[in-house]
């Protein structure tokens, strides 16, 4: 049953970068997720024959999770590539795989250390290729947060999120997907470790749009005083395993704790992409305390996924 369900494309083949969509094309996902949600059972035909390939240079939990089951959820098909041993693109080019794969499956997932093979994959593939995280961006992850949030708050319009901690992929993401849905966004990390400059800027012409604000800070009391929510991510992302010492000295003042989060809203929220390291970018009380909201979002990747691949696989 698909009768509910507007599945007419979005203005993107792809989903690279939040940046890249209209504020109507996530709008237009949220409205397909909050069908699939609700209806977890029933639209078991809208990928009747498709096939999903997904390839992962890096760990994952969440995203093949997610994607594995919201593609047979739709009735569809999933083959996966582990790529942990060998770069994507080392024993072929990225544009010969691209071509190879849009001869045998519908969509692909793809998680990599260079943003570039994303998009390189997605420019060379006729068919749509999702980011599963880069070294850049993590953009299922963003819109699976700010998706829990509508679900939390009448509207986010005017709202403010804090992100502390390392300005990584997720925090890329996070802000990318905050302007356009009109969420003020204040990034607080340790000296060195701000979010890229290219997206802060990008994000703030595209927050002008939406009526919201970016502040780059390295105050977590002064960044979180406030919030209605506080996001933290890990120290070190996949890939940095060799700096976490260093990390853990250079960022121990940047702990998400009970005390900090009093500097927010009462009720305020707290977000993390996960996995997450209980006792270093957040304390235990508040990972597993009433204001977390950690699973809520692990929960609405598979249904925001699910509507990702409802509406770019044709
Ligand atoms: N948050 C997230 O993307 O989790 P995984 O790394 O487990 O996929
Ligand atoms: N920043 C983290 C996110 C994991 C989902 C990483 O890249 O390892």
């Amino acid at each position: 049953m698909t009768a509910t369900l507007d599945l007419s494309p979005i203005s993107q083949k792809d989903l690279i970068c939040t940046s890249l969509l209209q504020r109507s094309d996530i709008e237009r996902i949220y409205a397909v997720a909050r069908e699939l949600k609700r209806g977890r059972d029933v639209h078991t035909k809208v990928l009747g024959n498709k096939r999903l390939a997904m390839i992962f240079e890096k760990d994952s939990l969440r995203t093949r999770f997610t994607f594995d089951i919201g593609m047979s959820d739709l009735g569809g098909t999933v083959s996966f590539m582990d790529h942990r041993d060998a770069r994507i693109g080392s024993r072929e080019s990225v544009k010969d795989i691209a071509k190879n794969l849009e001869r045998w499956v519908h969509c692909i997932v793809a998680r990599t250390f260079k943003h570039k093979v994303l998009e390189d994959l997605a420019a060379a593939a006729d068919i749509p290729v999702i980011n599963g995280l880069s070294d850049h961006v993590h953009p299922c992850q963003a819109l699976s947060d700010f998706f829990t949030l509508t679900e939390k708050w009448p509207s986010l319009q005017g709202r403010t999120l804090t992100f502390v901690g390392d300005g990584n992929n997720t925090c890329h993401s996070v802000i990318h997907t905050a302007v356009k849905l009109g969420v003020h966004i204040r990034v607080c990390t340790p000296e060195g470790y701000e979010p890229s400059a290219r997206v802060v800027n990008e994000a703030t012409r595209a927050a002008h749009e939406a009526g919201s604000e970016v502040h780059i800070l390295n105050d977590p009391q002064q960044a979180v005083e406030g919030a209605d929510a506080v996001y933290t991510d890990v120290w070190a992302s996949m890939g940095q395993e060799d700096e976490i010492e260093d990390r853990n000295g250079l960022f121990a003042d940047y702990q998400v704790d009970e005390a900090l989060m009093s500097r927010a809203k009462p009720g305020a929220l707290f977000m993390h992409c996960l996995p997450a390291h209980r006792g270093k970018e957040v304390a235990a009380e508040v990972m597993d305390g009433p204001r977390s909201v950690v699973y809520d979002i692990a929960e609405n990747r598979l249904h925001v996924q699910k509507a990702i691949l409802a509406l770019l696989i044709r």
